[in-house]
């Protein structure tokens, strides 16, 4: 029996950090699923066809992870013939032995909604902006603007939009560093390994 772990939130909340420490802490697969979105935009043309065709290689691009491709993602994330063409795969990742982690905005309320561990990773808008400047190398300011533009977005939209899961754990990580956040993270997991 496979233990899926389903990760959501807005964006630069911590999730993925969080998810892929989980994930290399217990030997489980990992699926950033907002790459899957990121390439669908990065691709251009009709975003259905273009999530229809995705391959491994669109995954790999290294334009993916700017502001704009952000922007892209979150604007064809709303067309509910990409979700659907989506879904299949996420749903067979999260199948797999002995685990996996998928980490995005709808994994706990629609892709995996039996999960056996639900989180809800959050943070203040100044320190998600901030985090996530550090990391791909852009202005602070213009982050924040990014970064609610397309939680906005990616919360209004009627197709999967983002929220928590009745049953999801909620983290706020505003306060809390990466290592406190993991380490809690970890514990959620291990009492559900342990539960019978
Ligand atoms: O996680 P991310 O910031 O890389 O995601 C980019 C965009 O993709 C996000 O703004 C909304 C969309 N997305 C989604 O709708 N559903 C997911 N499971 C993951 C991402």
């Amino acid at each position: 029996m496979s233990f899926t772990i389903a990760i959501d939130g807005p964006a630069a909340s911590g999730k993925g950090t969080i998810a892929r420490a989980i994930a290399r802490r217990f030997g489980f697969h990992h699926l950033d699923t907002g790459l899957l979105y990121r390439a669908v935009g990065a691709r251009g043309g009709d975003p259905v066809a273009a999530a229809r065709a995705l391959t491994g290689a669109d995954l790999t691009r290294d334009d993916l992870r700017s502001n704009e491709a952000g922007q892209a993602a979150s604007r064809v994330a709303a067309i509910p013939e990409v979700r659907d063409a989506l879904t299949d795969f996420q749903r067979r990742f999260a199948a797999q032995e002995p685990g996996a982690v998928l980490d995005g905005r709808d994994i706990g309320t629609v892709i995996c909604p039996d999960a056996d561990l639900k989180l809800y990773v959050i943070a203040s808008d100044e320190v998600r902006a901030q985090r996530r400047a550090a990391e791909i190398g852009a202005d602070p300011a213009a982050t924040l603007a990014a970064l609610r533009e397309r939680d906005a977005r990616d919360s209004a939209r009627s197709a999967a939009p983002l929220r928590p899961a009745a049953d999801a754990v909620i983290l706020d990580t505003t306060e809390m560093s990466v290592t406190d956040a993991v380490t809690r993270a970890i514990a959620e997991v291990r009492a559900r390994l342990r539960a019978p």
